[in-house]
């Protein structure tokens, strides 16, 4: 966590999940982009329920994906209920599909995503904060952000499962890339919340087994679970407040919300 000029603090987070090709993910993403774009840029008008994922290489080399499997969503200021004032910035680990091979671009030193997405120390020189899918190829028409010095220190993860039924994607697969990432991403002794996804259509057994692998004992019990809508844009800001809190290890935390309580008082 860094400190501010103004005396603020701004909060680097990385937010992962499954990712790759059709046959990896499914047929549709975890939902990493919508939860980004919620938190960012709230208002119905900027929210997108389409983001990128297969892409030409002339995209792929354009200023804003610059080459990395990583996106620079820019930065935001939130206000917490005590009147503290929190800087977010945030970044989404995915993995980009050429459009042509349907296979994953090679660009740098190319770790399996499960180990690169634990990566705490991100470089990209130039690269532009991504707004949405028609910005690439006409970045000028869009504002255009800098990703700061080129670069972005990692200071905790949101780790996301899709809860929602997804055709090609066994819940199991999730599992088992959250239990592998999950070892990773503590490796690196950053705080991690784990974010349920898409809770508008969540399969209550998914929901369960999620909760049961999570408080199993290799985690240590203590990693929370927020469940989110970013159609509903329901938790998605108290998804990132607990993980600032726990960076920040603030005394008194904010009560997680249980997702129909919060669907409810909205
Ligand atoms: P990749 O980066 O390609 O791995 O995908 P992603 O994890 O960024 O997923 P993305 O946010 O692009 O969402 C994938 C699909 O799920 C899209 O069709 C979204 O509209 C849908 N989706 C995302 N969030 C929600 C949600 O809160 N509720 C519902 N019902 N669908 C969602
Ligand atoms: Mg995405």
């Amino acid at each position: 966590m860094a400190r501010r000029g103004d005396g603020g603090k701004c909060f680097n987070i990385s937010v992962v999940g499954l990712s790759g090709t059709e046959r990896d993910k499914g047929q549709l993403g975890v939902g990493k982009s919508c939860l980004c774009n919620r938190f960012v840029r709230p208002k119905a008008d900027d929210y997108f329920t389409e983001h990128i994922s297969v892409l030409s290489q002339s995209d792929f080399s354009g200023r804003v994906i610059n080459n990395d499997h990583f996106l620079y969503w820019g930065e935001i200021r939130r206000v917490s209920e005590d009147g503290v004032e929190f800087h977010f910035q945030v970044v989404e680990q995915t993995e980009f599909v050429d459009d042509s091979s349907f296979q994953p671009f090679k660009g740098g030193k190319m770790e399996p995503y499960v180990k690169r997405c634990s990566n705490t120390k991100l470089q990209s020189a130039e690269k532009l904060m991504y707004i949405c899918k028609n910005q690439l190829g006409i970045e000028k028409e869009y504002e255009q952000k800098v990703i700061p010095d080129g670069r972005f220190n990692v200071d905790g993860f949101l780790c996301l499962v899709d809860v929602s039924v997804v055709p090609s994607r066994p819940i199991e697969r999730q599992l088992d890339f959250i239990a592998h990432t999950l070892q990773n991403l503590m490796k690196t002794k950053k705080p991690v919340v784990v974010v349920t996804t898409k809770n508008d259509e969540a399969c209550d057994a998914f929901v369960r087994e999620v909760e049961r692998f999570i408080n199993r004992k290799d985690f240590k019990g203590n990693i929370p679970i927020v469940e989110t809508s970013a159609h509903e844009n329901v938790n998605v800001d108290l998804a990132f407040v607990i993980l600032a809190q726990l960076i920040d290890k603030t005394k008194g935390r904010t009560r997680i919300v249980p997702y129909s309580e919060a669907y409810r008082s909205r």
